[in-house]
């Protein structure tokens, strides 16, 4: 039985990979600058600052896996916080993974399959394209990767990158940055108005959350020549179309367009199968996935 650390542990993808880690089995601990709303029985809770070199060095002591969850600037943000990402998230990253090295830990890192590539003409993109992000984000990320990538011709270690795509699910929250699914079916709900930038033809690979945790499990023991692994759906949506199964849903979205940002790419879909090859597995479609997210939604506004 491992014991997983997750840095980030508490935010949305954290919490739910702690909980698909606990149905494998593992140990879970969680390190984060804030407890849960709503605590797991069986996660073990640390709550420390990441950028605490002592603390996070503390918080390694018996861990066989660390998955690193956490990043303080988002797409929207980072191009006014660019020396954050830099300065903080990169280096204290950077740091971390040599506290993981010396103590001989396996590391995940959760990259950006959605920033890192920026502009491509090929479709579907597989992970050995040559990344060019658009955004300090995806710039911060691919930084931190190289280093990642650098240790591992150096060292000999196994790091991990999962380049993710855009995940939704139960424990998102669009306020925090990201999540148009998340965004479209709550305002739905609330009877709020939903805001797109362009023409609404911007097309994302969405993807599951639970499809993404299974993913990174599948990652775990993975012991292959492979560093990097784009954890998506492989389907394109475009945000017109998000719209139309909202419709599909019973739904009566109300929808205003706005310019465009400099910070959104036109498409992403992401090449999944190096991911399905070593982990196969019944991926949600779109459709499926936004049905039982907004089931979800439904019951817990309902409770
Ligand atoms: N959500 C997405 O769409 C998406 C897509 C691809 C990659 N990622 C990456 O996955 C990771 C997790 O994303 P998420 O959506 O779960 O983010 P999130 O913001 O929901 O969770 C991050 C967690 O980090 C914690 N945290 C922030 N600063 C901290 C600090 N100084 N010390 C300790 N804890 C701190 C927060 O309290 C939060 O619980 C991030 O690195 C993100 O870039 C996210």
């Amino acid at each position: 039985m491992k014991n997983v650390l997750i840095i980030g542990g508490n935010g949305f993808i954290g919490q739910n990979l702690s909980k698909t880690l606990l149905k494998y089995q593992y140990n879970v601990f969680s390190f984060d600058i804030q407890l849960p709303k709503l605590k797991l029985e069986k996660v073990n809770y640390l709550v420390g600052d990441f950028f605490d070199d002592e603390i996070l060095e503390k918080s390694l002591s018996g861990i066989d896996l660390v998955v690193h969850s956490l990043s303080t600037v988002n797409p929207g943000n980072s191009n006014t916080r660019f020396l954050q990402g830099y300065s903080r998230d990169f280096v204290q990253s950077v740091k971390l993974f040599d506290m993981c090295i010396k103590k001989n830990i396996r590391v995940i890192f959760l990259s950006s399959g959605g920033t890192v590539y920026g502009v491509q003409k090929k479709q579907p993109i597989v992970e050995d394209t040559i990344a060019a992000p658009i955004n300090h984000y995806g710039s911060v990320k691919l930084c931190i990767e190289t280093v990642m990538k650098t240790f591992n011709t150096q060292l000999h270690t196994k790091m991990i990158i999962a380049r993710i795509s855009n995940p939704y699910g139960p424990g998102q929250d669009y306020n925090k940055g990201v999540g148009f699914i998340d965004a479209a079916l709550k305002k739905c709900l609330n009877g709020e108005t939903i805001e797109i930038w362009g023409d609404g033809e911007v097309v994302r690979d969405y993807i599951y959350i639970d499809d993404v945790c299974e993913m990174i499990c599948s990652l775990i023991n993975y012991n292959g020549e492979q560093e990097v692994f784009n954890l998506s759906s492989n389907e394109g949506v475009s945000l017109n179309r998000v719209i139309d199964e909202l419709k599909q849903l019973n739904l009566q979205p109300h929808v205003i367009y706005k310019d465009s940002r400099s910070v959104d790419v036109s498409k992403v879909v992401l090449d999944n199968s190096r991911i399905e090859k070593i982990h196969p597995m019944k991926i949600r479609s779109f459709k499926e996935g936004i049905s039982e997210y907004y089931n979800y939604l439904k019951g817990s506004k309902n409770q």
